[in-house]
């Protein structure tokens, strides 16, 4: 199964990096392109949020990985802090925070977390497939 992993700062840039190796790996697939769109946006909300929210000592970084199996493909963020992601409720239709996730569940066909293997912090992951996000 082909797969791809990086290790990225803990930067406001690292989500751009993050997509341009998503973008790369997709064009080596046959078929990958397909998932290039809803992948993009699964990528840059779950390592936007490994930046902002996983508040961790400087130096830590965060790490991503894709796998493709079965037409679908596997995004992880691994980052160093065992706070979890919550869906926030809906809240003021103002509110230009809290929408990440949402747009996460929406695009992916399912999405969680489990703590790292490695003992520190944790695996957020998506499952992206060609049809988009079930109902
Ligand atoms: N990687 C993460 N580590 C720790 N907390 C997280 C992580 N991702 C999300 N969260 C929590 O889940 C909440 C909802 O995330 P999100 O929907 O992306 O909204 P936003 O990032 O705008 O706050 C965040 O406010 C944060 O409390
Ligand atoms: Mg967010």
């Amino acid at each position: 199964m082909p797969a791809f992993e990086a290790r990225l700062a803990r930067h406001r840039r690292s989500a751009t990096v993050a997509r341009s190796h998503l973008r790369d790996f997709l064009q080596s697939i046959p078929g990958g392109t397909a998932l290039m769109g809803d992948g993009q946006l699964v990528l840059g909300e779950l390592v936007a949020n490994a930046v902002v929210h996983a508040r961790v000592s400087p130096g830590r970084e965060i790490a991503v990985r894709f796998e493709m199996a079965c037409d679908q493909l596997r995004i992880e963020v691994h980052d160093a802090s065992s706070e979890k992601p919550a869906i926030r409720c809906a809240a003021d239709p103002g509110d230009v925070s809290g929408r990440g996730l949402h747009l996460v569940e929406a695009l992916s066909l399912e999405w969680g977390f489990e703590p790292s293997p490695e003992g520190v912090g944790k695996i957020v992951w998506a499952l992206v497939g060609p049809e988009g996000g079930v109902e």
